[in-house]
């Protein structure tokens, strides 16, 4: 490699008022800082540079010093002279490389969950559960360092790892950021005062429970918008919130993107997806006192029997388990696990952004304090 660093504005380390997350994305590569190797035949690494440190695998030895201080973008060789092409990994990347407890929202959602909650620079948003963190970022991203996005999430280990991963994304906390343990539907009324929020996210289990909780603290016109994985859920939310009289504009989609193949010729969509991830349900709040407006033309209510309802939105409150909704259990010592990882990429990747040797940042010091 033999590029000078290619930064593109002048050192923004010393720039008091750089957006949160900034510095991480551009110029030279720190060390601290994670960044995507690939090799010839595509097989991805994602590793955190650190001086003195070696990436190995059957092909020879990477040596971390060869890319610390240089540009992204380059390509350079190992021990062995096999070419890596090295990127620092994008925030799609970066979701799908983090340490994980709970299953995240995938990049092509969260993009979509920005825009369909209406997501803006200075809203008060409201978001629940915060699992990995990953939704967390784009939310983040969406509402600047001028906004707040209050994370609501009832397993503290979940918080650590979401924690953890969105300081080592921004290379430290993000000034618009709160996390809040506990439950959503409690905790959220006790830390916002009615009609107070622009936007609420919801991705957990049951978001029909916080029905009330939403109702109260959104602002007339506010957006509440619901990310679900099974139909079921679907439509019992979107029937609790039609029931409840206090929204309107209920609308639900589903995005697929397929991936193309582009090859001289051989231009064809890929052969495989990923098929389903979850149901994006959006509604807005009425001014209190409001009822929606009935359209003249309205469908045909179709005719249904009360077992009919409950074959698909069992009444019994226990049969609506993670295991019935296929959600795969997350045990507290994988939780654990994630979170000690999540951590420690978070403190180096400080260590990056403060020009201390991340070498000097150790696994989980001050773990128990935070
Ligand atoms: C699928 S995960 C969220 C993933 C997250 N959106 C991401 O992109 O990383 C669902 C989370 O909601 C949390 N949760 C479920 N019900 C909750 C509630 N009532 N209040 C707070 N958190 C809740 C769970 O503990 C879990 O961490």
């Amino acid at each position: 490699m033999t590029d000078a660093p290619a930064s593109p504005t002048p050192d923004e380390s010393d720039v008091q008022d750089v957006p949160a997350g900034v510095t991480a994305r551009r110029g030279p590569l720190r060390a601290g800082q994670r960044v995507q190797i690939k090799d010839a035949k595509g097989r991805l690494n994602t590793i955190t540079l650190l001086p003195g440190g070696e990436f190995h695998s059957y092909q020879g030895v990477l040596r971390h010093d060869d890319l610390i201080g240089g540009p992204e973008g380059v390509v350079v060789q190992n021990s062995s002279g096999h070419d890596y092409q090295v990127l620092r990994p994008l925030l799609n990347d970066f979701v799908l490389s983090m340490p994980r407890g709970a299953t995240v929202v995938y990049p092509k959602d969260a993009g979509q969950i920005v825009q369909q909650a209406d997501i803006f620079p200075g809203a008060v948003v409201v978001e629940a559960g915060v699992g990995s963190g990953a939704l967390s970022m784009s939310l983040l991203r969406a509402v600047g360092d001028h906004g707040e996005l209050h994370s609501y999430e009832r397993r503290a280990e979940f918080a650590e790892v979401a924690r953890g991963n969105v300081e080592s994304f921004f290379g430290g906390e993000h000034p618009a950021w709160s996390i809040h343990l506990g439950d959503a539907q409690e905790e959220m009324l006790r830390v916002h005062a009615p009609h107070s929020v622009d936007r609420v996210v919801l991705d957990m289990l049951a978001p029909w429970e916080c029905l009330d909780a939403v109702a109260t603290v959104l602002a007339p016109g506010g957006v509440w918008l619901n990310y679900v994985a099974t139909a079921t859920q679907l439509s019992r939310v979107a029937e609790a919130i039609r029931e409840s009289g206090t929204f309107t504009a209920v609308q639900a989609n589903e995005t697929l993107v397929r991936g193309w193949h582009l090859d001289g010729l051989a231009v064809r969509p890929d052969h495989r997806m990923v098929a389903h991830t979850g149901f994006l349900l959006t509604a807005r709040r009425l001014a209190t006192g409001e009822e929606a407006l009935m359209l003249k033309k309205r469908s045909k209510v179709s005719e249904f029997k009360p077992e009919d309802v409950e074959a698909w939105q069992p009444s019994d409150e226990s049969r609506w388990t993670p295991q019935a909704l296929g959600e795969r259990p997350v045990t507290d010592k994988k939780a654990r696990k994630a979170a000690k990882e999540a951590r420690l990429q978070a403190r180096r990747a400080r260590a990056a952004e403060q020009g201390v040797d991340p070498r000097t940042v150790g696994h989980d010091t001050d773990d128990q304090s935070r």
